[in-house]
């Protein structure tokens, strides 16, 4: 549990031994990690983004990163709020090994990709799920890919948040505007504006729905808005924000 007499800079310092360590060379020295990773999403090479990722699994199991929850709870309440029904196609971006994708096979989803730059995550969802059937598997950075499809809802649970470079975001957002149909429903959970400053060692840009909803530009409209406490396995308070938006019509992306 959080000790309510530590400070927010012990909260942090916490909060940041998420991934303390960074790999280097032929014999895997570790280091700490240095004050440049700020730049990681945009700076470093893909391939060092994936290792980074890789090893938050590795080092402490899908099960112990600060991000795991049981169940998702509050993704499968703002997609009930949208009213997305099982004949939709779902992308769940950043998915990594969330039981997301579990919860939306077993309620009849036919149509689910979860998209994730670490192998070593999807391997967990691969695991659970098997391959093919319902289940599209793709390994791809956000940065780098561009949908050649569209989808009727995008989740998004705390992967937008790690983008605090405005070429980063707009990169992000120009891949969602041309996944999402007209009409289709957007789910986006980030950290809120009194929620941690670093995670998994990287900074992270906080927003409040109100903020989510400008960032996204026009075209968006909000649906349901909340504000959730996630309590990570080391019982840390995380507060976050959590925005559920339809796309209207009048924005169609390149794809149409
Ligand atoms: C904080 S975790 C959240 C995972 C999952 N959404 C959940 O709720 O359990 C962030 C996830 O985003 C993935 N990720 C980070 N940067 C990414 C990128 N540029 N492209 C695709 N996935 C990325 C990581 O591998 C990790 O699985």
């Amino acid at each position: 549990m959080t000790d309510p007499n530590e400070t927010a800079g012990q909260q942090r310092l916490k909060t940041m031994a998420c991934v303390k360590w960074w790999p280097t060379g032929q014999g895997r020295r570790r280091r700490p990690y240095p004050f440049w990773t700020r730049t990681l999403n945009s700076v470093i090479m893909p391939e060092d983004r994936e290792e980074h990722w890789d090893a938050a699994y590795r080092s402490r199991g899908a099960r112990g990163v600060s991000w795991f929850q049981a169940e998702p709870v509050m993704s499968l309440q703002m997609i009930q709020a949208l009213g997305i029904d099982p004949t939709t196609a779902v992308i769940d971006v950043g998915g990594g090994a969330s039981s997301l994708v579990d919860h939306l096979v077993a309620d009849g989803f036919l149509d689910v990709s979860v998209l994730d730059l670490s192998d070593v995550a999807l391997d967990e969802g691969r695991a659970r799920l098997g391959v093919g059937g319902a289940v599209t598997w793709l390994h791809q950075d956000i940065l780098t890919w561009r949908p050649i499809r569209r989808f009727g809802l995008w989740h998004d649970r705390a992967v937008f948040h790690f983008l605090t470079e405005q070429v980063d975001q707009e990169t992000y957002l120009a891949a969602l505007a041309d996944a999402l149909e007209p009409g289709s429903g957007l789910v986006l959970a980030t950290f809120a504006p009194e929620g941690p400053e670093f995670c998994s060692g990287l900074p992270v840009a906080r927003y409040s729905t109100k903020q989510l909803l400008a960032r996204l530009g026009e075209g968006f409209v909000a649906v349901e808005e909340r504000r959730e406490e996630h309590v990570t396995p080391a019982g840390v308070i995380q507060p976050f924000s959590w925005l559920a938006a339809r796309r209207d019509g009048d924005h169609p992306g390149s794809l149409s």
